[in-house]
């Protein structure tokens, strides 16, 4: 809704532009600054996007001075408390939470489109044995769009809303061939007759030799892991996704697009690398030695898990992550992991006390825990962002629903501040000096 407007002024030239000003259901309203050039010439400058809206969208808010995340206006914890991964993804990609009945077709038609082309399976061999699993990950998902690319027309709803369930369908399947591959087991072939997560689960861990039946608690620990990933507005890998959508490339491609930046460690890489981290603090004792490294500025090292955009209180996530924490490690009992957490939680009572980390409201993000939880569902570390993506891979195809239905859509084209050379003349190698 547009109530008022904002006039920019040139204090050099004297000319003024009266900007509309959006106003969202929460959040704050938004400068529409589309006639700045025509105006006034000038674009706008914000690097990382810091206070610039990239889209409309009904998806997801949160906001991060209060610590809320709602998906289509349910807030995560209930969402989590409640609800299913795969009900979510319903809710993401539809705007409503399913009846019943609309429940059981949506599953259905995930489970029907749950296998991947034979195939694809050939591709694994192409890899390095010890390839990272989002490197493959990342061709693999790329390499659907070779399968889905002629018969796709995109301007057909139909065929959008087929690639979305394909995408959550197909997502658990390449995840798990993924770590097969690595450990050098076979494939074992999705079963319909399981849950989405304890289907994912056997095709990680049952093997031909032996049966597998997942915990219930180690379920419903990942249901719930996967509900926290499902969506976060317009973040890195996301915002990449609607970017390479936006030139209307093939869907497959653009998860995979969104995959690539996902994979980075100051974005869902950082799930491992808090791992890495804890694995490395040891003990208690030496979390001082850590805090302070984070603190001093001539060093590259940063507290993993710590720190957000646009959380700037607390992550409502990593709160849910914690009790699924102490639940999960209570039923399954290792003493590594309990180690690990405990680490972890004496980490966050430090740094929470410490002004450097007041200051800049720096709190514990949704990878501070969920690694933990991983490492205790027997998940091995590089597998850590991949889990992160299977559970994020509905918020991208959402959004990318979203942007594809957008009677704004244009292809993203930002601008920039040219600072380079100025104009000059080649010179041949003969005069360079
Ligand atoms: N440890 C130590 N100092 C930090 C940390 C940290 N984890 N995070 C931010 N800071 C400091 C930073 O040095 C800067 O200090 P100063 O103002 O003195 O220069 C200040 O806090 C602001 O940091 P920033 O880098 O400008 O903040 P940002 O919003 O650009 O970056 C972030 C956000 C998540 C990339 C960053 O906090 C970070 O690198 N955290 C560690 C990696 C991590 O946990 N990533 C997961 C993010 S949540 C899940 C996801 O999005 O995938």
């Amino acid at each position: 809704m547009t109530k008022h407007t904002v006039t920019i002024t040139d204090n050099k030239t004297g000319k003024s532009i009266e900007c509309p000003v959006h106003e969202g259901t929460y959040g704050p309203p938004v400068i529409d600054t589309k006639t700045l050039y025509s105006g006034l010439g000038m674009f706008t400058l914000d690097p990382g996007f810091l206070t610039t809206a990239s889209c409309r969208s009904k998806i997801t808010f949160l906001d991060g001075e209060k610590g809320i995340l709602l998906h289509r206006g349910y807030p995560i914890e209930q969402l989590a408390e409640h609800s299913t991964y795969l009900e979510v993804c319903y809710l993401l990609l539809y705007g409503e939470l399913p009846t019943r009945r609309q429940y059981e077709e949506f599953e259905a038609q995930v489970k029907f489109r749950s296998n991947v082309h034979e195939r694809v399976n050939h591709m694994y061999a192409g890899y390095l044995y010890d390839a990272h699993p989002m490197s493959i990950m990342v061709g693999v998902m790329a390499a659907l769009s070779s399968y889905y690319h002629e018969a796709l027309d995109l301007n057909d709803p139909a065929d959008r809303d087929l690639t979305a369930k394909r995408v959550i369908a197909k997502m658990p399947t390449l995840a798990a061939q993924c770590y097969k591959f690595a450990i050098g087991h076979p494939f074992v072939y999705p079963n319909n007759s399981l849950g989405y997560v304890e289907n994912f689960l056997n095709m990680m861990f049952s093997h031909p030799m032996s049966t597998y039946t997942p915990d219930p608690v180690a379920v419903r620990a990942l249901d719930v892991l996967l509900i926290l990933h499902a969506d976060h507005e317009q973040n890195a890998s996301t915002s990449t996704v609607r970017l390479s959508g936006s030139a209307e490339a093939n869907p497959f491609a653009c998860i995979a697009a969104g995959m690539v930046s996902l994979w980075g460690r100051a974005h869902g890489g950082a799930n491992e690398a808090v791992i890495h981290m804890l694995n490395e603090i040891k003990t208690p004792d030496n979390i001082p030695k850590f805090i302070a490294r984070a603190k001093d500025k001539k060093d590259t090292f940063r507290l993993m898990g710590f720190g957000h955009r646009v959380y700037k209180n607390f992550d409502p996530r990593s709160r849910v992550i914690r009790k699924v924490c102490y639940d999960l490690l209570e039923r399954l009992p290792n003493k590594v992991d309990r180690a690990l957490f405990d680490t972890a939680l004496k980490l966050e009572d430090i740094a929470l006390k410490d002004e450097y980390f007041i200051e800049r409201k720096l709190y514990p993000n949704v990878d501070f825990y969920s690694g933990i939880i991983l490492k205790a569902l027997g998940i091995p570390l590089s597998m850590f962002t991949v889990i992160f993506a299977l559970g994020r891979s509905v918020g991208w195809i959402a959004q990318w629903l979203e942007l594809m239905e957008d009677p704004d859509f244009k292809i993203g084209r930002p601008r920039q501040l040219y600072n380079g050379a100025e104009k000059r003349d080649y010179v041949p190698f003969n005069q360079r000096s």
